[in-house]
């Protein structure tokens, strides 16, 4: 690695590649870019590499970690056994953001990889150093997103140094996620039907475009956990950051994914989501809520979609960022992360997000923010 830790692989420099490669074959742990966000790889059979991982992380070890594969082929290797509904999910869409979790064959992966879970969650990333290093290190490579747990996820190799810098090997440079949210996180149940875990970059229509919406199972964890957030918090209750710590476990949620239990993606300062039955009432409440809590000596920001900008009132926060237009999410997906750490950045204490409509990425990004929020909606009627 270089002196700064990062490695910067091009056409002319497919050294870097080899270098994190030959790190993560003697046991060392390399941030890499993946087409969703940045992931902190370990070889999935080294036990040791993998413990290094959740130390840096921080991450509490009964959260199984994704294995990346470059190959379909490398899968008959980890997993016993691939449902006909789980081969027709991976034949669309991999390589790309979608996790697939299959009982794990014993003695091949770390078991402090599935967690000592049956199960494990494999995905094949669509970006060419992802894939490039993964096959340059000849093994299954177990990466959970590269930030510090609690942490929105890195979506750029600078997030991952500012989080990871001096816990890790190194962090290849691929530039700027394309995707910006996790994988989608699928287990086909007994029944046949597909459970999502986790939505991702694989919308739920995707899912259902290849394998019908009837073998969608009918309860996905995203609703229960929008279902389980009700209560919104008093709207300018002053900052109660220890809510925000990485290990912080809403009880009230029993999620599938064991990763969905812990409050993620957080930034430093106070977020609620606000909520209404038009843009312009959903505008006036976060315009007052933001009004109050600057006069109560709170830095306040403000999450907004391009189009409601006119809504608002001059300069309705001291940061305020856009998702881009609510009629493009991917740009809203792209953007999310990196602006929760804008926040952070402008010491922002006190901060609303627009909500965004439950279709497409929406789910996506409806489902990252709530988490951010720790729940926490406010209700603009
Ligand atoms: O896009 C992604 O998936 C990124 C990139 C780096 O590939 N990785 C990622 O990993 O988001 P991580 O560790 O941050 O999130 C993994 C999620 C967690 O919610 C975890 O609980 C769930 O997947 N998971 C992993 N293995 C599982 C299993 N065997 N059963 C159920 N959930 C599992
Ligand atoms: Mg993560």
């Amino acid at each position: 690695a270089s002196d700064s830790g990062v490695l910067q692989p091009s056409e002319e420099n497919k050294l870097a590649i080899v270098e994190a490669a030959a790190m993560l074959r003697e046991g060392g742990t390399v941030a890499f870019p993946t087409e969703t966000v940045y992931g902190l790889g370990a070889d999935a059979r080294n036990t040791a590499a993998v413990e290094a991982v959740f130390a840096a992380k921080g991450r509490p070890s009964d959260n199984p970690l994704i294995v990346h594969i470059a190959d379909p082929s490398a899968l008959d290797e980890l997993v016993t056994e691939v449902h006909p509904t789980a081969a027709v999910l991976m034949d669309a869409y991999w390589p790309g953001p979608l996790t697939v979790v299959l009982p794990v064959r014993e003695g091949v992966l770390s078991s402090c990889v599935t967690a000592g879970l049956d199960t494990v969650g494999v995905r094949m990333p669509d970006h060419p150093v992802a894939l490039a290093l993964i096959s340059a290190a000849g093994c299954p490579v177990a990466a959970p997103s590269a930030n510090r747990s609690g942490r929105p996820s890195p979506t750029l190799a600078s997030h991952v140094m500012e989080d990871l810098a001096g816990y890790i090997g190194g962090v290849l440079d691929g530039g700027a996620a394309g995707v910006g949210l996790e994988s989608t996180v699928v287990q086909v149940q007994p029944d046949g039907k597909v459970a999502v875990l986790r939505p991702g970059g694989i919308t739920l229509e995707q899912l259902a475009a290849v394998v019908g919406a009837e073998a969608i199972a009918a309860e996905p964890v995203v609703v229960k956990e929008f279902g389980a957030s009700a209560a919104a918090e008093a709207p300018v209750a002053t900052a109660p950051k220890e809510r925000h710590g990485a290990e912080a476990v809403s009880a009230s949620l029993a999620p599938r994914a064991p990763g969905m239990k812990y409050t993620h993606y957080a930034p430093r300062g106070w977020l609620g989501v606000v909520s209404g039955s038009s843009p312009q009432r959903v505008a006036d409440e976060a315009a007052s809520l933001l009004q109050a809590a600057q006069l109560n000596g709170e830095v306040t920001g403000l999450l907004l979609f391009e189009e409601h900008k006119p809504l608002y009132p001059a300069d309705p926060a001291a940061c305020v960022l856009s998702l881009g237009s609510l009629s493009s999410p991917e740009e809203g997906a792209r953007s999310l992360y990196a602006a929760l750490r804008r926040f952070d950045e402008a010491g922002a204490t006190y901060i609303l997000a627009e909500a965004c409509p439950y279709t497409g990425l929406g789910v996506a990004i409806m489902n990252r923010l709530m988490k951010a929020a720790g729940g926490s909606v406010i209700d603009a009627g």
